[in-house]
């Protein structure tokens, strides 16, 4: 109770402080050059990759962002501490969302679009949520922020990626050769996702599985069902935005714990194609429909 009516004093204090310096506020935002002037930028999120052949994936992403909107500025930010330290080492300079937002500020954005590029509204995408949306109480900060969904945040998505995966398994695959799918997997209960992406995937092809390296359903469901379905041969690709570590080792990779390895030893011959989902333009497109309704509440 106590402790209650402390907070409710400091926050009447606050109130009170903060609605004291608001003309001083508007006053400095007026001196700021041009601020009202600039249009939104565009921030695109992701783990990040440090695999030179991966970021064809990140390419094709910045290619097709840029045709939709031609005159708005695109940065890039890298969740991961680790790939961005690799990356310094090899004199690439890539920012953390944090980073990148604070110098958009700086420049005098006030309106941005941070496009989360992750497959899963999992636990990345939360902080990223929680950590963009605190520049947005900032005095002088930006009038607007707006972050973009995962992928697989929709039933709608979930639609699209499944009609997407259709598209893009190999021609020469024969419909009695298993498609196995590996996502990342994760232990944030959007987890579940990867498990509706196998039901959509079914429901289209019942020789089409979902792995995961992380979370559930896990290489050893997918050998299981694999196994009782007398799965001769399965194509191995993953459902991953970029073909980086997870699919050039885990997946194909020559050690006897990877995918290839484990189902090679049941008996079962694997043909790798390691290529990350936003190589192909209908997984592109799925980001880019979520990054299309955030662009429409800017100006
Ligand atoms: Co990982």
């Amino acid at each position: 109770m106590l402790r209650k009516r402390f907070f409710m004093t400091v926050s009447l204090c606050l109130l009170l402080f903060l609605g004291g310096v608001v003309p001083a506020t508007a006053q400095h935002g007026m001196g700021h050059k041009g601020a009202d002037e600039k249009g939104p930028a565009i921030l695109l999120v992701t783990f990040g990759t440090s695999i030179p052949s991966a970021q064809a994936a990140f390419a094709n992403i910045e290619e097709k962002v840029r045709a939709a909107f031609p005159d708005v500025p695109v940065k890039w930010a890298y969740t991961s501490y680790v790939i961005r330290e690799k990356l310094a080492k090899s004199g690439q300079h890539l920012d953390s969302p944090e980073v990148a937002l604070a110098k958009l500020m700086d420049e005098g954005c006030t309106q941005v679009a941070v496009q989360s590029l992750h497959m899963i509204p999992g636990a990345e995408f939360h902080e990223l949520k929680v950590n963009a949306g605190a520049f947005k109480g900032m005095v002088d900060g930006f009038e607007r922020l707006l972050v973009g969904y995962p992928a697989l945040s929709t039933s709608e998505d979930l639609t699209k990626a499944a009609d997407a995966v259709m598209t893009i398994i190999p021609k020469e695959r024969k419909k009695d050769e298993a498609v196995v799918l590996m996502g990342h997997g994760a232990h944030h209960p959007s987890n579940a996702v990867y498990e509706a992406m196998m039901y959509r995937l079914q429901r289209r092809d019942p020789n089409v599985y979902m792995g995961t390296v992380e979370g559930t359903p896990s290489l050893d469901d997918v050998k299981g069902m694999l196994l009782s379905k007398g799965v001769k041969k399965a194509w191995l690709m993953p459902f991953m935005s970029v073909a980086g570590d997870h699919a050039v080792n885990d997946l194909a990779g020559e050690e006897p714990d990877s995918w290839k390895s484990v189902l090679t030893e049941a008996g079962i011959a694997c043909e790798p194609v390691i290529r990350g989902l936003a190589e192909y333009d209908a997984f592109v497109d799925i980001w880019l429909d979520h990054l299309k309704v955030v662009m429409a509440h800017l100006k």
